[in-house]
């Protein structure tokens, strides 16, 4: 408020001012002493949120590191797995290159129904540990040049459930999807494989691949009771069936892609040739 210069206060309004004055002060030292220690919180928070920063920063570091950590541990299992895989193959008429050529073919076929990147990688991965359970099977039943007996039969058809207990409870994501692969790789489509009977989508989509790629990579190779066949031919058979193999043995989604990106599959079995291996 404005005084006029013709105004002069009394004693009382003297005194008033003085005390609204004094008042004032006290609000003032309040006001400061609010705005120090405000401005201490703030300095506080600050200082609280670089080290929050800093503590984000080492966190994301040590979870880098971990997960290092872990997908080395899950290639040492995978290597642990596939060295048992190898040595599976010397039961067998099985070879070093059908396993590295079945990764191949069903990655290609991963892609082509449209997996990821990551999920075909996952496929290309687990796919050589498909026969593993076969290290279960005594020799003089796997190296058998004749035909196999009923009961042979029978302890032949039970690899893939070994192969599944041997690659179970690992909490790595590989060998869990090798533990279903070598379980249900000798699923077909239509229910008449083994060993549970599956049909259908109730067969895991590993499995479905595999048991594709395996047939025309078996179809592919000379065995002891057949010559190796040319890809039309495999082609034919896995397309049209012949007396051993019929297309409802595979997932009809599986078939398509198989036929639209056949010529891959030769070129795969050509590039990882076996040695000395005539074509027939
Ligand atoms: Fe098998
Ligand atoms: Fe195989």
């Amino acid at each position: 408020m404005k005084l006029s210069p013709e105004f002069v206060p009394d004693d009382d309004l003297n005194t008033q001012l003085r005390a609204a004055k004094s008042q004032l002060a006290l609000y003032a030292k309040d006001l400061n002493e609010l705005l120090v220690r405000e401005q201490k919180k703030s300095r506080k928070l600050e200082a609280t949120n670089k080290q929050m920063q800093a503590y984000a920063q080492d966190l994301k570091a040590a979870y880098h590191a971990e997960r290092r950590k872990t997908s080395e541990l899950e290639k040492a299992y995978a290597d642990t797995v596939v060295r048992l895989t190898l040595a599976s193959r010397y039961k067998d008429e099985e070879t070093g290159t059908h396993i590295q050529r079945l990764s191949h073919y069903s990655k290609a076929l991963g892609l082509c129904v449209g997996l990821s990147e990551d999920e075909a990688q996952l496929i290309f991965d687990a796919a050589p540990m498909h026969d593993v359970g076969k290290v279960s099977i005594p020799d003089m039943i796997m190296q058998k040049r004749g035909p196999l007996d009923e009961q042979e039969w029978e302890i032949v058809k039970r690899h893939p459930v070994f192969g599944a207990n041997l690659l179970a409870g690992s909490p790595s994501q590989l060998l869990e999807t090798a533990r279903i692969i070598a379980l249900t790789h000798h699923e077909r489509w239509d229910g008449t494989g083994y060993p549970q009977g599956l049909k259908g989508n109730d067969i895991p989509l590993g499995g479905r691949m595999v048991m594709l790629v395996d047939t025309y990579d078996a179809l592919r190779s000379r065995r002891p009771y057949k010559p190796a066949f040319t890809h039309t031919k495999v082609c034919d058979i896995i397309l049209h069936g012949d007396d051993r193999t019929q297309p409802t043995h595979f997932d009809p989604q599986l078939l398509e892609a198989f036929r639209e990106i056949h010529e891959q599959f030769d070129v795969i079995f050509s590039e990882i040739a076996e040695e000395g291996m005539a074509e027939g």
